[in-house]
């Protein structure tokens, strides 16, 4: 499966994936879709599932797990915490999140290792938390990438995807790696702790929307551009819940890298994953890659990964190349689609600022060596002419393998003379990782970037930026020109020697004609049982997790409301972000974040709610905290959708440590639902919604019929007023027999460990 898995093969995957589409082509007697193909070629159970897109939950068995450093950390504490000795599929980490990018000019910057002032102040800063990665890495079975190596996206197209294949990775841009033909999901810390763990994973059978391409990309024209006019077509909300299928004669018009850009942006409009199916352009990166065997295997595989004739979408959409010409995305959003042709015109109009103030290239998703090339043959050009990049203009390398090849080929030094920074092998000004001091905050400005994302103040904090997502050598052009009204189809620039120049379309090899330089050795293989996971106990960015208490046996009595919330609570409200990601390894610490957004419906406050055992108020976690020291158990009461937003599993898991036993709502977001129900704890909801009202902020509630928990079995809250007086009301619920094992055993892992 990769060089860095000797004893993995992609032979038994293949085996594995005909077997069950035996049984699946058996029982939906249908032509099916590649993403069909290659999703239920995963499923845990063939003959028993059901299957209708859009509707059924599939249990399906992914053949991998990625994770970033910064949601790795509680999934791998979770993963300790089940006492389970190495994971169950083959896993990584990938250090690229936590690195800061500098591109203001510094005396003492050395770029002859990608960056290397931003990635050793990194390895002091992070220490501790890559100290933990990697020793648990290595002791559990997970290969890791230290920092340096690159972004996980990257480094997983060039070592692990294969066509057919299926991972989840925890980061949303997992999907890259279907510019190799892999259903590449991303998820949840949690969602890759059941898979690491052994468990079959969850999935809503995915819809599919098929994007049939045609003709072939010309001029100025690339990938990129694909992909940001489907997202003008589809919106930031039109692919949830499907998986975007590409196909059509013009697929093999598109590098294999230039598939993962469009794949890796297919987050952008909300899709499950997007997929090609397999071809020869995938064939050569593989052998590019070092993986003629496995380009060989798919090759013979070939007929398991296209669709089948006559394979039905719910919705198609065609583009033709020939005909597509630059998009410039942006500003706040990802799906506002600016045609080249009309950018010049939409800004003066819209007000946004013309002068560009940088332009950033490479990341995750546009930093293959045919964009870097294609970036460099326009720099080259504007260096010929005598000029420069007009603005900070930095590179994102997206993997060490890609940083040398580029730097060997001399792709770096025309990067540097045009005036740009070499920034380390990382996430950087991607992930808001960028120390930008050349514009003040809320200064309105124009940024340019090769990057996927461009809500509002994602890159700098700048919520006054207005950031733009166009292909590298677009990008390149901006930065040059420094001006958003540059077309370069049709503007020209003056030369130092007051010569006008007309820039020439960009041209690049898809593949290094010398083969890829891998740079320094950046992984670090497991080394087994033997290895201490190191864990300081006065850490405030790491705690090893304990497990949860069992279920005592017995029905909930006499429990707490700690807060009765009233309106939308979501996953935000309950665990926030911002400051607090930094505690993400650190359960206790994160904790006190635990529902400080909800708004109390008893005062109309935020995070405001009356200790009952002293009756003074106090921050919700404070209050929490008291009532844990008391031992005394505790709900929470919400409205509508409660837990909507993320699959983030602290929202489930704080609650749980300071001493939740069930949270009783109007309705779930399912995800959160689920998390609640892996954490041990009762998520209700009240068989008839209003009698939300009945519940007071200060009643006692007891919740009956847990002695006799079964599968589909209403239980009983009865609520003891203040007054004395009780009521009682029906609450619905909706634990299978395992989940009912769950909380049993205190938790999903306990239950696995048990
Ligand atoms: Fe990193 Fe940005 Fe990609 S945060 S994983 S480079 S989207």
């Amino acid at each position: 499966m990769s060089r860095m898995e000797q004893d993995q093969y992609i032979n038994d995957r293949y085996q594995s994936i005909e077997d069950r589409l035996k049984v699946v082509r058996r029982r939906l007697n249908r032509p099916l879709t590649y993403s069909e193909k290659v999703v239920y070629g995963h499923l845990d159970d063939p003959e028993g599932q059901d299957i209708q897109r859009g509707v059924s939950y599939l249990n399906l068995r992914p053949d991998r797990v990625a994770m970033q450093d910064a949601t790795a950390q509680m999934a791998v504490l979770q993963f300790i915490a089940s006492g389970l000795p190495q994971t169950a599929v083959p896993s990584t980490i990938h250090c690229d999140h936590l690195i800061e990018g500098t591109t203001a000019p510094q005396a003492d910057r050395n770029n002859a290792f990608g960056g290397k002032a931003d990635l050793d102040l990194a390895n002091k800063v992070n220490a501790e938390v890559y100290d933990f990665l990697s020793s648990a890495g290595s002791k559990y079975g997970i290969g890791f990438w230290k920092p340096g190596s690159g972004i996980i996206h990257q480094i997983v197209l060039e070592n692990y995807a294969f066509p057919g294949g299926m991972m989840i990775g925890t980061d949303s841009h997992t999907p890259n790696a279907g510019g190799l033909g892999m259903c590449a999901i991303g998820v949840g810390g949690a969602d890759a702790v059941d898979v690491m763990a052994g468990m079959p994973w969850e999935l809503k059978a995915p819809k599919v929307i098929g994007v049939k391409l045609t003709g072939k990309l010309s001029a100025w024209a690339s990938p990129k551009d694909v992909i940001c006019k489907v997202a003008g077509i589809l919106t930031v909300k039109g692919g949830t819940g499907a998986i975007v299928e590409y196909f059509g004669p013009g697929l093999d018009n598109i590098s294999c890298t230039g598939m993962g850009t469009i794949c890796n942006m297919g987050a952008e409009i909300g899709a499950t994953t997007s997929m090609f199916p397999f071809n020869k352009r995938m064939y050569d990166y593989l052998v590019a890659t070092n993986r003629e065997p496995a380009a060989k295997l798919a090759e013979a595989f070939g007929e398991n990964l296209r669709a089948d004739e006559g394979a039905e979408y719910d919705q198609v959409i065609e583009i033709n190349l020939s005909e597509l010409e630059p998009q410039v995305n942006g500003p706040f959003t990802p799906d506002l689609a600016n045609p080249l042709s009309k950018l010049a015109e939409n800004a003066r109009r819209e007000g946004w600022p013309l002068t560009v103030s940088a332009g950033l290239i490479g990341s995750c998703t546009n930093s293959s060596y045919e964009d870097m090339q294609r970036a460099a043959s326009v720099a080259k050009q504007a260096l010929a002419a005598g000029i420069k990049a007009k603005v900070p203009f930095a590179i994102s390398p997206g993997s060490e393998q890609i940083r040398a090849t580029i730097e060997r080929d001399g792709l770096i030094e025309i990067f540097e003379k045009v005036g740009g920074t070499v920034l380390a092998n990382a996430c950087g000004p991607c992930i808001g990782q960028w120390k930008r001091t050349e514009v003040e905050k809320g200064v309105p400005n124009s940024i340019v970037t090769s990057f996927n994302r461009n809500f509002a103040a994602r890159n700098d904090a700048n919520p006054a930026t207005h950031a733009f997502v166009t292909s590298p050598e677009m990008v390149t052009a901006f930065a040059i020109a420094g001006d958003l009204s540059f077309n370069p189809e049709k503007d020209t620039l003056i030369g130092s020697d007051g010569s006008e120049i007309m820039l020439k379309p960009p041209t690049g090899d898809e593949l290094p004609a010398r083969g890829f330089d891998p740079g320094e050795e950046t992984y670090q293989a497991p080394a087994g049982s033997t290895v201490d996971v190191k864990v300081s106990p006065d850490s405030q960015r790491l705690q090893l997790l304990t497990p949860f208490k069992a279920w005592d046996g017995k029905d909930l009595e006499d429990a707490l409301v700690l807060i009765k919330a009233k309106g939308k609570c979501t996953t935000d409200h309950i665990s926030m972000a911002g400051p607090w990601l930094k505690y993400r390894g650190h359960l206790d610490n994160i904790s006190n974040n635990m529902l400080i957004g909800a708004v109390n419906a008893e005062n109309g406050k935020v995070n405001s709610v009356k200790n009952q055992l002293t009756g003074e108020y106090g921050g919700v976690p404070d209050v929490a905290r008291a009532y844990k020291a008391a031992g005394q158990p505790w709900v929470v009461i919400g409205d509508e959708n409660y837990g909507e937003g993320s699959s983030r599993e602290h929202a489930a898991l704080e609650p749980r440590h300071l001493g939740a036993r069930a949270v009783i709502v109007k309705s779930f977001a399912r995800i959160h639902e689920t998390n609640l129900k892996k954490q041990g704890m009762l998520p209700l909801t009240f068989a008839n919604p209003a009698d939300y009202d009945k519940v007071g902020p200060f009643d006692r509630i007891s919740v009956k019929g847990l002695t006799s928990f079964a599968p589909g079995k209403p239980l009983t809250l009865v609520g003891k007023r203040p007054d004395g007086s009780t009521y009682e009301v029906p609450v619905n619920h909706t634990f299978n027999a395992n989940q009912i094992n769950w909380f049993k055993h205190g938790s999903a892992l306990n239950a696995m460990s048990a």
